[in-house]
């Protein structure tokens, strides 16, 4: 971090000029059989090493490199190991036994299932237990689970004695792609979603897919509404930051998928999705501009999920969201016609829902978008497709009056 500042006193007035930049070293391990690795992972960082460990935007493969290390520089580390119920006997059990076998001092705390977990008093929770384990900002909190509990995790780090070290180990599909990377964190509030949180990044992210073998096929397909929605930036992405596609782009893939996507196809693709958002979040961390593209489709989506009271998942609402997203660019002449059916097709092929279901209000959703966290004053800003599925705008305003109408 660079702070320099610059006095000037030519006046009563003393300007000091502050310029900060972030220095973020975040790691992704990405694998089949990567959360097996957990304890050699902890070793490596433990040994100063970590810069080992998988590093997802050079490609570099994880499991032999961090084996290698594993023996090296046994310090016992506090870790508190936190899970939704779903995954504590397979995935959060096992690893836990892995810690305390490598001598750290770590226990379990299991929280509330989905958004139940992204309270203020779940918060205070692990707060306590942290607390209870005399943590040290050197100390570790690990999360196991879906979006949920990830961002409750990180948020829990992030302010617990200004921040102790966090690792995230997603379990859903949607988590693996998003919710665990980029370092966004947050609960929920009485009054919306995720209005209290924080930018965090965890030490390492360690992404398994074949935890998602006993995730339900609906948790599976949420998680494919989000990687539809990275389909839709990635000639964006690829244009204006480091990030380079497969040779096959991700749209063509989800388009020509034939049955379930499992195997290489899904690694592939979630590789994809995560090298592109750290991409996007290494241009901009904060949220200035370029990472706004993240949020296509998120604005009716967070409507949605709050009229419905969730009933809709996040992913089924972000595929609702993106392709209203494509009409209002074709009914604004931004997105040649056509383009919208062919993102129909492909949902409908997935089974994700594709128009704004019809039990829900439209001044509710209206009145949800135009309290939404992007919005400029009376005017909501979009991120909008535009000449081709691929490429977007980020700076589309239009009053949620003009939005309503559409609906
Ligand atoms: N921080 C971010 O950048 C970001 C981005 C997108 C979404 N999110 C947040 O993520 C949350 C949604 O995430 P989600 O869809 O993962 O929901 P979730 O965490 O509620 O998980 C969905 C369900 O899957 C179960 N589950 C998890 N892993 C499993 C496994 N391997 N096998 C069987 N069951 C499993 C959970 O117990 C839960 O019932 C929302 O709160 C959303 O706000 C955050």
């Amino acid at each position: 971090v660079g702070i320099h500042s610059q006095l000037n006193h030519k006046s009563d007035v003393v300007n000091i000029l502050y310029k900060t930049g972030i220095a973020i070293e975040s790691r992704v391990c990405i694998g089949d059989g990567a959360l097996d690795e957990v304890d050699r992972i902890f070793a490596q960082m433990d040994s100063g090493k970590a810069e080992a460990a998988s590093s997802l935007l050079t490609g570099a493969a994880s499991s032999p490199a961090v084996r290698h290390e594993a023996s090296a520089g046994k310090h016992v580390l506090k870790i508190l190991v936190v899970c939704q119920p779903s995954v504590r006997t397979d995935y959060a059990e096992p690893a836990l036994a892995k810690l305390q076998a490598a001598g750290h001092q770590s226990q379990l705390l299991e929280l509330p299932d989905g958004e139940a977990c992204k309270s203020h008093d779940q918060l205070l929770k692990v707060w306590s237990v942290l607390q209870e384990m005399q943590m040290q900002r050197s100390d570790f909190l690990v999360g196991i689970g879906g979006g949920a509990l990830t961002d409750l995790a990180g948020f829990a780090a992030s302010t617990y004695l200004r921040g102790i070290k966090l690792i995230l180990i997603p379990t859903t599909l949607l988590g693996q792609v998003d919710a665990a990377i980029g370092g966004k964190t947050g609960i929920n509030l009485p009054a919306g979603k995720n209005l209290a949180g924080s930018f965090y990044f965890p030490s390492v992210v360690i992404v398994d897919p074949g935890v998602l073998s006993t995730l339900s096929p609906r948790d599976f397909r949420s998680g494919l509404g989000e990687i539809i929605k990275y389909a839709l930036i990635e000639d964006a992405v690829s244009e204006k930051t480091e990030y380079r596609r497969g040779p096959r782009s991700l749209w063509s893939l989800l388009r020509d998928a034939d049955g379930q996507i499992e195997g290489d196809v899904l690694l592939g693709i979630i590789n994809s999705c995560i090298r592109m958002k750290l991409a996007v979040v290494a241009k901009d961390p904060h949220e200035a501009g370029l990472r706004r593209c993240l949020n296509l489709g998120h604005t009716l989506a967070h409507a949605i999920e709050k009229v419905s009271q969730f009933k809709y998942s996040h992913g089924e609402a972000v595929a609702i969201g993106c392709v209203f997203a494509c009409r209002l660019a074709e009914r604004m002449g931004r997105l040649p016609a056509g383009q919208t059916e062919e993102l129909v097709q492909v949902l409908k092929k997935i089974e994700l829902p594709v128009a704004v279901p019809e039990e829900l209000s439209k001044e509710q959703l209206t009145q949800a978008m135009a309290f939404d966290k992007k919005r400029q004053g009376a005017a909501i800003k979009w991120v909008l497709p535009v000449e081709k599925l691929g490429a977007v705008d980020l700076e589309v305003s239009m009053s949620a009056q003009e939005v309503r109408d559409l609906i």
